[in-house]
């Protein structure tokens, strides 16, 4: 959060002047507070590449060797390195390395480092290490690769089908991918690749020549030095700021010079790409050449005070990763750079092009060769990791707000909502928890004793969470600042020597530099309960502030030329670092108990790997309508780039929500993989219950209806570990081929459940447009009310009033819920369930529960349940049956039920309905046994009927079947 105004009050006399300075600069207009390319120089530089690529004559500098730097029998694999020389600077050298990697079905990797410089300065490599599961990505075996060189061409032929090529012209240097001979993707095909050498000051104009430096053009210069060439046409006017930058009332040092790179990549034949979260824009993302947007998204981890809700502008996190999309293929790229990053978008006729340009770092490219979005998940799952099944309470209802004031106050708002029957699994703490923000240590006038209040809220099946942020107050009597101090892992100012210090809402503050492994087992330790001996099993975490937000610092975040570890600028790394914080903290929740237990770490910072640490939400929305409807295609678009658990604040951070709206946030909420609400200190209280009826029992049925479902978003999250795929699936990940649907991003499908969900986003709603792309009846899962299935894609309307929103069945698919409320999730696992079987036109539905003890690690052992539900039609009759899915994907016989599952063995299916049955049965009975089940039939359109009305509906009662066994239902 950030809010000067409210957290002024709140401290001592003393700072206040200090700070009014500081606050009256840093927010005179949040605009103001960041960058605009034209503000960087680097981007300066590099966007106008692509203006002077229009004159003619223009074309790349830049060629390859036609022989190898090194090759596959050095490096023991499919990889080689070409030389990549320039004619602009004849004496400086770069290497391009072709990588081909043995998992993910073929993902290509294409490095640029500059090589031979004989400045002592080397570019950050060491994205990769952070951002891969792997940082050493293992090649794939030469044999695997088909070379063919020729004179100015290398081709390599690749993928598990070996259908995929990559064929490097040499001068100029080109890169085309081709799957089945079709070209998928261009790397400089527009000539703006560009890498700017490291270079000594002397070398700059500036430095020549005393104090007419910016007259003197760097050609003048190289002519009258060494004879180079005129590098003007490519390079442009010769930049005052290579060397020092001012932003505002910052200077930017910059010792290295400039390192700055530039790269385009088109994917011809396409109109549509995502990703590059996170930004406040549409999922598919427009153009940045003027119209809708004129900035280039940027990728710049930022704490914005009130963003915008349709803009490029930068926010918490970065993830340089982009799908492209046609009905015939998707293809991937991921761009590991960690400083700052830019992308200009162009919706050209040919397809969609886009400039990269980032200030710092190697170039590492990694091409993800799909050819479906399914694949895409599992090529990045492969490289970056998934989300680790979440602890399963984490997925039922967190209560925010800054804050809650003291444990009455906690206790009084647990007693509220079990008073008014209102499920909750998480009570949250915002800052003022703690003594002068000095995390780890509780204010005790307000909680005199942390572990009795946690031992109370855990007695009820729930939890807590405290924030932890990586400000550290500067005060010697706070033993986590003491110690960072002995350690030496502080984050060091430009010198490289002395602690860098900045404000934030401890005031004086230093920062952890987690890249240094020497604050990690130190930093595990300050979780352990003999440590912070004010926690307890049931105390978990959120790390805000972690891009790291310096309220007195550049852009609201640290200097760029701060030195962290090994001597790596802030620059270089800045976009991990939220990572890393989030990180430790994951690593130190684990290992809190023995067994190890499942972590749970928010965080707001993040970069392309984070999904292994934990959960993130959208920071400090507003509360507003449109902020409301900008959520869901932020919150897809960070599934799709990997960060499936994910949501926003209900009700918006900032203001106060009508009641009206507030109830829309908590459908759009229910229906986010990260369910919490969370308020601003200026709002108004608005727990549900305080609110009068309608809207209070709305709310209740909002957050009750979000228990029913917790077993489908579990199931999800098992899917999404396995393979990446996202919780929250747009329609273009449903349904690739579905061009006309590629750019909605307004409403979504969980999982796999067949689930569709489209909030309501707008005031004095009472109907709404869903789209469906597929030839499938769909069935409204409050009122059963019946779409039929259709030849074509099409728009339905579906009543909207206030309690109700889109929430569509696609036939098909068999949904296991619990129905039963409860006043915690942790109180549910012995629950019998209900099947909500929606059938396909041609009479069948198959379904999927993943079940384990929601908290330990056992499952990895095999000890979960993994159920499989089919129904089929055939001759009259229809059979729906339970069976296990975990032996049938390995192909293996039953899995043995462990012990957490056989505590569960008695768990029934309490209610089944069948929605779309063409007749009335006569009989519904249990294969093997004997008498006629309980059922009651209504009638209405069958699965295969033309015209809309409500689906016909059996409902079996009391079937006495248990979830964990095989059985089968013959309906006939
Ligand atoms: C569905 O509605 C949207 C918005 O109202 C419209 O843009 C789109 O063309 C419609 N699609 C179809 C297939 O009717
Ligand atoms: C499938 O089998 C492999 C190897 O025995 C095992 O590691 C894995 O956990 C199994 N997967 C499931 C989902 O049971």
């Amino acid at each position: 959060m950030q809010e000067p105004r409210a957290w002024l009050w709140r401290w001592p006399l003393a700072f206040l002047l200090v700070l009014i300075t500081v606050v009256s600069t840093t927010h005179a207009a949040k605009h103001g507070d960041f960058k605009t390319c034209s503000q960087s120089s680097f981007c300066r530089r590099l966007r106008s590449l692509s203006e002077r690529a229009q004159a003619s004559g223009f074309h790349s500098p830049y060629s390859l060797g036609d022989g190898y730097l090194s090759d596959a029998a050095q490096q023991g694999g499919a990889s080689w390195t070409f030389s990549l020389d320039t004619e602009l600077y004849p004496d400086i050298h770069f290497a391009l390395t072709v990588d081909f990697l043995s998992k993910g079905d073929g993902i290509a990797r294409l490095r640029v480092d500059e090589v031979g410089s004989k400045l002592p300065w080397k570019r950050y490599n060491e994205a990769a290490k952070w951002a891969l599961v792997d940082p050493e990505p293992a090649l794939t075996a030469v044999g695997n690769v088909k070379k063919v060189s020729s004179k100015g061409q290398t081709r390599f032929t690749y993928g598990v089908n070996s259908d995929l090529e990559l064929i490097v012209d040499h001068a100029p240097f080109k890169v085309t991918f081709r799957r089945s001979g079709e070209d998928i993707m261009y790397i400089n095909e527009r000539n703006l690749f560009h890498m700017e050498h490291f270079r000594s000051k002397a070398e700059t104009p500036a430095q020549v020549d005393g104090g007419d430096a910016a007259a003197v053009s760097e050609q003048q210069v190289f002519s009258a030095t060494s004879g180079k060439k005129d590098t003007t046409w490519f390079e442009g006017e010769p930049d005052a700021e290579l060397w020092e930058e001012r932003f505002s009332k910052w200077t930017d040092s910059k010792p290295k010079g400039p390192e700055a790179f530039s790269v385009d990549i088109s994917f011809p034949g396409v109109e549509h790409i995502f990703g590059l979260a996170e930004h406040a824009s549409p999922l598919s993302l427009p153009s940045t050449d003027g119209g809708r947007y004129t900035e280039p998204y940027r990728l710049w981890n930022v704490d914005i005070f009130e963003y915008e809700h349709d803009s490029t502008m930068a926010l918490y996190g970065a993830i340089p990763l982009v799908h492209a999309q046609n009905t015939k293929h998707s293809v991937g790229l991921l761009s590991l750079v960690a400083s700052e990053t830019l992308v200009d978008v162009v919706h050209a006729k040919s397809g969609v092009q886009t400039h990269w340009m980032s200030e710092s770092g190697i170039m590492d490219l990694l091409i993800l060769p799909g050819p479906d979005p399914a694949s895409l998940f599992k090529q990045y799952a492969a490289l970056t990791g998934t989300t680790d099944l979440p602890p399963q309470w984490s997925l039922g209802y967190h209560q925010c707000r800054w804050n809650y004031i003291d444990d009455t106050d906690v206790l009084e708002v647990q007693r509220r909502f079990d008073e008014e029957d209102i499920p909750l699994d998480v009570t949250w703490l915002d800052i003022e928890y703690a003594e002068e923000h000095r995390y780890f240590d509780w204010d005790k006038k307000h909680f005199p004793d942390p572990v009795k209040l946690q031992n109370e809220v855990g007695a009820k099946g729930r939890k807590m969470v405290a924030i932890v942020d990586p400000h550290i107050k500067r005060t010697d009597d706070f033993r986590i600042y003491k110690d960072a101090q002995d350690k030496n892992v502080i984050t060091k100012k430009s010198d490289g020597k002395t602690n860098f210090e900045g404000w934030c809402w401890t005031g004086s503050s230093v920062w952890v530099d987690f890249f240094n492994p020497a604050s990690w087992s130190w930093w595990k330790d300050m979780f352990s309960f003999n440590v912070w001996k004010d926690s307890t099993k049931f105390l978990f975490i959120w790390n805000d502030m972690n891009e790291p937000s310096v309220f007195d610092g550049p852009e609201i975040s640290m200097p760029r030329d701060n030195v962290h570890h090994g001597g790596w600028e802030h620059r270089d790394v800045h976009n991990i670092n939220g990572m890393m914080f989030h990180r430790a903290t994951h690593d130190a929740l684990v290992v809190r108990e023995e067994p190890a237990k499942r972590s749970f770490v928010l965080s707001r910072s993040f970069f392309a790997g984070s999904q292994r640490y934990g959960a993130i939400w959208t920071g400090d929305n507003m509360g507003t309508w449109d902020h409301m409807a900008g959520e869901t295609s932020m919150l897809l678009s960070l599934n799709i780039c990997g960060m499936t658990f994910c949501g926003a604040d209900v009700g918006g951070f900032f203001g106060n929500p009508s009641p009206e709206m507030l109830i829309r946030w908590y459908q759009a909420g229910a229906f986010m993989p990260f369910f919490r609400a969370h308020a601003h200190i200026d709002t108004k209280r608005r727990e549900p219950y305080l609110y009068e009826d309608p809207y209070k029992s709305i709310m209740r049925d909002t957050i009750r209806l979000r228990y029913t479902m917790l077993p489908i978003w579990y199931t999800a999250f098992h899917e999404a570990s396995r393979t990446g795929t996202p919780t929250m699936r747009p329609q273009y990940v449903v349904f690739p081929k579905d061009d006309k649907g590629f750019a909605v991003d307004d409403q979504y499908y969980v999982g796999g459940s067949g689930l569709l969900v489209k909030p309501v986003t707008a005031p004095s709603v009472d109907s709404s447009q869903v789209y469906l792309s597929d030839n499938q009846p769909y069935y409204n899962y409050f009122t059963h009310h019946f779409y039929p299935a259709s030849d074509s894609v099409r728009n339905v309307t579906v009543p909207s009033p206030l309690e109700s929103f889109p929430l569509l069945v696609q036939g098909g698919n068999i949904l296991p819920i619990r129905a039963r409320a409860r006043r915690a999730s942790t109180l549910m696992w012995r629950d019998p369930f209900t099947l909500v079987v929606a059938l396909r036109r041609q009479g069948d539905a198959q379904g999927e529960l993943y079940l384990d003890d929601g908290e330990s690690f056992a499952y990895a052992n095999g000890d979960y349940v993994w159920r499989g539900f089919r129904a089929v039609s055939e001759r009259g009759q229809t059979v729906v049956s339970s069976f296990d899915k975990a032996s049938s994907e390995n192909g293996s016989a039953l899995t043995r039920l462990g012990s957490w599952a056989s505590q569960i063995a008695d768990v029934h299916v309490e209610k089944l309905v069948i929605l779309g049955l063409e007749t009335k049965p006569t009989s519904v009975t249990v294969e093997g046994e004997a008498g006629d089940l309980a059922w009651v039939w209504e009638d209405g359109c069958a699965a295969t009927d033309k015209a809309e009305g409500t689906a016909s509906r059996l409902t079996i009662k009391a079937p006495g079947v248990r979830v964990l066994r095989e059985w089968s239902i013959r309906i006939v």
